[in-house]
């Protein structure tokens, strides 16, 4: 979704700008631009499409580009088409404030309106557009007092960062619900985002709240509130590396973080497991331990692959710990007026900890008085510093829009938050150490199954030309089916439906015909018996079965056209192996197909508005 870089310092500031922004790539965009104030005023360009489109129309500028001052935003279109005009930067209608803003003005019109009947003129269909309108139209020579007094007549999400003509040694940041970090390097701010576009800079930042501004010079800061009472900005250290946002050999990240999986979970595991005692310890929920294993129902909430963890988490939560569990897409639990009673606890489950969503479901459990968790990869994000307790993914930064290795973290992060319950509630030390052992082995299976990397290739490209798959699946791998349909539909644009396998006879059987692809996740569990016969229900239409099959099972290949092993293991863990074979069919059939994995069409990698 929308990305901001912002700067101000004593480098050349365009060169930056640009760097930051292939940095924001990942985050999903359809239109660029680039703002630098400097001797000559503001230059500003902006194109549609890739970000090498508006770096040529820099490059071409040359020196009226010069200047230490700047801005520059990814846009992912939200009103207004995706053309050059409604592009950021936008200026005011005297071209005197610059400004690129992430979120959603919601009173844009009525703003518009009153703009308009005092003689203002627009050049863009842009909420933004009339925020930097109502900006000029309240500068009084300081920039900051004008953004101040603009914010206080605004309804909606915002990240911003305004530049003003008339002051060439400011550059000021607000934000209401969009991300927004700034780097503090010495003499230099990098104002971005999210992390990836201010570490090559420095790793020393701080995460701006809500209703907070900040007015940056290049020797000081200074941050208040939207009523100018001044805030003192917690730092941070940003835990994050180039080496880890860069593609290290791999064609794409989506790959490389399909085979970082093993590592990454090495990392979500390590140091939680104590099998000496039989128990996970969870640092992040001690503070709260009482209260959770008191808990009389959680809701485990999330959009995306994230609501699919969840869905896994449900099953963990109800089989290890027996405490009833409900998910919810978090977009309908925050509008349905949710019960949250006595002994609930809320649990967002979200890679980036920032999606708008999840992020205004949790605020309202809260407000009703849930306990509120976050199952969150990246730390210090809106949704980590909004929850009482939880669990951090460790899995690294996630760069592929297509979510893999956040998943898997999410799914293992659950399992150890079940366990971690169950052992308290009434699993015995046995049976928590042999669920230890078990998950303890997680990775080098997964190891094993992208050792077998180049047979999934190989099945995948015979199905590739089918525009209609289903994915099928039961129990704890019934929503692995629908993660496995969603990545195949991000990323290689293939329709494609997951739900549970005996849920097929019931409407969707009337679409299989001759060769359609029908992808079971067919392991060795309590519900095996009852896959084949589903399994025989669409082979007898004609349907070509690729099944997710336990090694050694040998009935299943005279069932199936082709079948991809995973190796054996409880079947509580088993989506953490099933769902690998899943990720890496989509990415095959997406490069088969001739997509660009790490850029697909229209997705946003982080969801930062409703
Ligand atoms: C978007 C992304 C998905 C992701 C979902 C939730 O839709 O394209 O890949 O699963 O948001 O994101 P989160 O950061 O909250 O896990």
């Amino acid at each position: 979704m929308c990305g901001i870089v912002a700067y101000i310092g004593t480098k050349p500031a365009a060169d930056l700008l640009v760097e930051g922004l292939k940095r924001l790539e990942y985050r999903g965009y359809d239109s660029a631009g680039v703002a630098v104030l400097g001797d000559h005023g503001i230059a500003m360009e902006r194109a549609v499409g890739r970000v090498a489109n508006v770096e040529a129309r820099v490059d071409a500028a040359g020196d009226i580009f010069r200047g230490t001052l700047g801005l520059a935003h990814t846009r992912w279109a939200t009103h207004g088409g995706v053309t050059e005009a409604n592009c950021h930067p936008h200026t005011d209608d005297r071209n005197d404030i610059c400004l690129i803003h992430n979120g959603i003005i919601e009173n844009y019109g009525a703003l518009r309106t009153w703009l308009q009947e005092r003689g203002h003129t627009f050049k863009s269909e842009t909420d933004t557009e009339v925020l930097a309108v109502l900006i000029g139209e309240l500068y009084e020579g300081d920039l900051e007092a004008a953004v101040q007094a603009a914010l206080k007549e605004v309804t909606g999400a915002y990240a911003i960062a305004v530049i003003c003509a008339q002051e060439p040694d400011t550059l000021v940041c607000a934000r209401k619900g969009s991300p927004l970090l700034i780097g503090v390097g010495s003499g230099e701010y990098v104002v971005a985002s999210d992390a990836s576009a201010i570490v090559a800079h420095t790793t020393q930042a701080f995460a701006l709240d809500d209703y907070n501004v900040c007015k940056l010079t290049r020797d000081a800061i200074q941050t208040s509130t939207i009523d100018n009472q001044a805030v003192t900005p917690k730092m941070m250290q940003l835990e994050m590396d180039l080496e880890q946002i860069e593609l290290g050999g791999h064609p794409h990240y989506m790959h490389k973080e399909i085979f970082e999986q093993p590592e990454s979970l090495r990392m979500t595991l390590r140091g939680r497991i104590d099998k000496n005692e039989g128990r996970i310890v969870l640092g992040g929920l001690l503070s709260h331990a009482s209260q959770l294993v008191r808990a009389r129902k959680f809701i485990l909430t999330g959009q995306g692959t994230a609501l699919h963890a969840a869905m896994i988490g449900e099953y963990l939560f109800e089989n290890l710990a027996k405490v009833p569990t409900e998910i919810e897409y978090a977009s309908e639990f925050r509008y349905r007026n949710p019960i949250v009673e006595e002994g609930t606890v809320v649990a967002a489950i979200s890679q980036s900890g920032e999606t708008a969503d999840t992020l205004a479901a949790l605020t309202e459990a809260k407000d009703k008085g849930a306990l509120a968790l976050g199952v969150v990869n990246v730390v210090g994000s809106s949704i980590s510093r909004e929850t009482d307790a939880g669990v951090y993914l460790r899995v690294g930064p996630e760069i592929g829009v297509a979510s893999t290795k956040a998943f898997t973290g999410q799914v293992a992060a659950l399992t150890m938050m079940a366990i971690f319950l169950g052992r308290r509630r009434l699993m015995s030390v046995e049976e928590c150490r042999a669920m230890l052992d078990e998950l303890e082995l997680v990775p080098e299976k997964i190891e094993r199954i992208l050792g077998s990397a180049d047979t999934i290739k190989r099945v995948t490209e015979k199905y590739v030309n089918q525009e209609n798959w289903l994915f099928l699946g039961r129990g704890y791998n019934y929503p692995t089916a629908l993660e496995g349909a969603l990545k195949l539909k991000e990323i290689s644009y293939i329709h494609a439906e997951g739900m549970p396998a005996a849920e097929m006879k019931h409407g969707p059987i009337a679409l299989i015909t001759e060769g359609m692809p029908v992808v079971f996740i067919a392991n060795r569990g309590a519900q095996y018996a009852k896959v084949l016969a589903n399994i025989e229900e669409v082979r007898s239409r004609g349907g070509h079965v690729i099944a997710i099959a336990t090694e050694g099972d040998t009935e299943i290949t005279s069932l199936a056209e082709d079948v991809l092993y995973v190796p054996d293991i409880t079947e509580p863990l088993s989506p953490l192996l099933t769902v690998v074979p899943l990720q890496l069919m989509a990415y095959y059939a997406a490069v088969a197909r001739g997509h660009d994995v790490d850029k697909p069409r229209n997705l946003a990698k982080s969801v930062t508005v409703e």
